[in-house]
């Protein structure tokens, strides 16, 4: 599906960027794995090429994408995957002003600085794809971070808007939202090993994602179920609220009990 064709992919020394840049190999295209620290490793492993880059730095993406042209020619497909995430702290907006600036850097400036030196040449040649991997979170909620629920939301947004203002034009946009998967950002974490609707590979997000292309899909759901979730909670947004509420003081009683 993706034969000689360009693909782009942040964040992707490991998890999900990982599987998702196997995938693109396997499809036949040639692709360019970025994170923090250029991925050499990673991108011998799986036959990709490692850059760095550091989403949240307008210029650091500026020179990836430079760098991958002036090396492989125009890019067909950018996976914008990098993000973080971390704790409110005592209560909702307790956390650092760095904290929140951070989230905000990485999990939506990062596709903003991308799209913005993507679109022109898209728009002209009339074809492009944009993935933003964003999370049930951006959908939903996760339970414990208000920045990470916040940016995640304003990711499905732009992903939205790309869809919206670039379609017509010829350009495609995908919106990735699982639960937990299994990655460095979930190592560990009891709230993913234990959840309830499952903790998936990479390679399933990956699948998900081809899935979704090949059907011409924005919305990809690796764990289906988030869909039914999404329903529910528009159409009821209280009934939504105190199943959250449920889950999160089920979630409390099972780490004490673990504690
Ligand atoms: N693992 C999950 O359960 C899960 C669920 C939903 C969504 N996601 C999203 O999937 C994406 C990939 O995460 P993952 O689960 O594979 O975890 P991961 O920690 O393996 O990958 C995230 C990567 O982003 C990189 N990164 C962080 N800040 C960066 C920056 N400023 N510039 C460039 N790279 C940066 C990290 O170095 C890391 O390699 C993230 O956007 C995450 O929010 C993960």
């Amino acid at each position: 599906m993706f034969k000689n064709k360009v693909v782009c992919i942040t964040g992707a020394s490991g998890g999900i960027g990982r599987g998702l840049a196997e995938m693109f190999v396997s499809e036949g295209a040639t692709v360019a794995i970025s994170d923090l620290k250029a991925p050499e490793e990673t991108a011998s492993e799986i036959g990709a090429h490692a850059y760095e880059c550091d989403v949240s730095n307008d210029a650091s993406v500026q020179a990836f994408i430079a760098g991958v042209q002036s090396d492989h020619g125009d890019v067909d497909v950018y996976v914008s995957n990098a993000g973080v995430g971390s704790g409110n702290g005592k209560y909702v907006a307790a956390a650092s002003n760095e904290s929140w600036e951070q989230a905000w850097q990485v999990n939506v400036m990062g596709s903003v600085y991308a799209a913005r030196v993507l679109m022109p040449a898209w728009i002209e040649r009339g074809s492009g794809r944009f993935v933003i991997t964003a999370s049930a979170a951006g959908l939903l909620n996760q339970i414990g971070s208000a920045s990470y629920s916040c940016t995640k939301h304003a990711a499905v947004s732009l992903a939205e808007s790309i869809a919206i203002e670039h379609g017509d034009q010829g350009i495609k946009s995908h919106c990735i939202c699982p639960q937990y998967v299994r990655s460095n950002m979930t190592k560990g974490m009891p709230m993913a090993e234990g959840s309830q609707d499952g903790l998936l590979e990479p390679k399933d997000v990956a699948n998900a994602l081809k899935a979704a292309i090949a059907a011409d899909e924005f919305m990809v759901f690796p764990h289906p179920v988030v869909k039914n979730y999404f329903i529910n909670r528009s159409t009821h947004p209280d009934a939504y609220l105190s199943g959250m509420r449920k889950l999160k003081a089920k979630l409390g009683r099972a780490f004490q009990s673990k504690g």
